[in-house]
């Protein structure tokens, strides 16, 4: 659990805390996977380390980030981002936050909101840069924390409270953070609140007992798998800032595979295509094939999803059931798929 502030005029570093990289993820950042040299490449290209220069926006997530620096940067109360698991939500936060070039404000993050109210409390007052005693005693808490947002706010800054995994908020803390929100004065929303978390968090808030919750939300938007063309420029643009040529590491069918094993999801993007890197290395192939993708989906016991023939993002990753009817081989699969050579033609980059 990690609860950090972003005071910019204090000269802190990132909202997320320092990064303490262990010795040997340093090292191989450094010099980079074992297969970069063989593909051209300078570092690795599928981190999952929500690495800012890899970030990557489809129009849906560009107007995502527009909305949530909007919510973080003006007086607007609840904002609520949706996505499932690995579809860039923290990815989204972080770059928002990084954005943010005003220094009167502060933000604080939780990163993993499964906690008891006074723990809960105890980070925020900490992550506000609160008194002691506002970390042992709520009263307290609340008058300090409503000081300070009120003289930020007469400074014209913001303060903001990013709850990351909000789905899995206690109900108890839920009530807690809607109370936070009444932090305000005639005219203004003094405490922004920003809620990340996955489809879950959404069905949660229809429960009648949070009625009151939802119609607090001032914002709301929503992060969808990518498209199969979204897909192939993220794998290329990702490809080319780590220094590689795409159409030299991955053909286009690979890109495809990817795709439909991912469902567009990006974190699975990131998973498959660089164990198929490593695929491709051991066996000295490339650009790396459909076969080795394919290869790659069984040991994770991904399916490609097929289906996802129509540019859409992939109805979800297929993940194979133990004891069920064997499917023919995926690469099998593929070649009867009526939609390949639609889709083949839907994006460049990967010959
Ligand atoms: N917009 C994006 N640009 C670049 N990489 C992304 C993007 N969205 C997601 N990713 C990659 O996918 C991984 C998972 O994203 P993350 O933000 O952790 O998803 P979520 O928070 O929705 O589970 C990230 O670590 C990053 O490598
Ligand atoms: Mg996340």
């Amino acid at each position: 659990m990690a609860v950090t502030a972003k005071e910019k005029a204090g000269g802190s570093k990132s909202p997320f805390g320092p990064e303490v990289p262990n010795a040997e993820d340093s090292v191989s950042r450094r010099v980079g996977p074992l297969y970069a040299p063989f593909f051209g490449l300078n570092e690795a290209p599928f981190d999952l380390t929500p690495n800012p220069r890899f970030l990557f926006l489809t129009r849906q997530q560009a107007e995502a980030l527009g909305n949530l620096r909007y919510a973080l940067t003006s007086s607007r109360g609840f904002t609520l981002i949706i996505g499932d698991a690995g579809t860039g939500k923290t990815t989204l936060v972080r770059a928002a936050l990084d954005r943010i070039g005003d220094t009167t404000s502060r933000y604080v993050v939780v990163n993993n909101p499964t906690l008891a109210r006074a723990e809960f409390y105890d980070h925020l007052a900490q992550g506000f840069g609160l008194s002691e005693g506002a970390r042992h005693s709520k009263t307290q808490f609340l008058k300090e924390l409503q000081a300070q947002v009120e003289d930020r706010f007469a400074k014209g800054g913001i303060t903001g409270l990013v709850i990351d995994e909000a789905q899995s908020l206690p109900h108890e803390l839920l009530e807690e953070v809607r109370l936070l929100g009444n932090i305000e004065t005639a005219t203004a929303k003094l405490l922004n609140v920003v809620l990340c978390g996955q489809p879950e968090l959404a069905d949660r808030l229809n429960d009648p007992s949070l009625r009151q919750f939802k119609q607090r939300l001032a914002l709301r938007c929503e992060l969808r798998p990518l498209h199969l063309s979204d897909t192939a420029s993220y794998i290329s643009g990702r490809l080319r800032i780590a220094g590689g040529s795409p159409k030299d590491i991955f053909t286009r069918d690979a890109v495809v595979a990817i795709h439909e094993a991912s469902a567009g999801i990006p974190r699975l993007i990131n998973v498959i295509a660089d164990n198929a890197l490593i695929g491709g290395f051991a066996a000295q192939v490339k650009p790396v094939p459909v076969e080795i993708v394919d290869d790659v989906c069984r040991d994770f016991d991904v399916m490609p999803s097929l289906g996802a023939d129509s540019g859409q993002p992939a109805a979800g990753p297929r993940l194979a059931l133990p004891g069920a009817v064997p499917e023919a081989p995926p690469s099998q699969q593929r070649q009867t798929s009526a939609g390949l050579a639609r889709l083949r033609s839907r994006f460049r980059f990967f010959s």
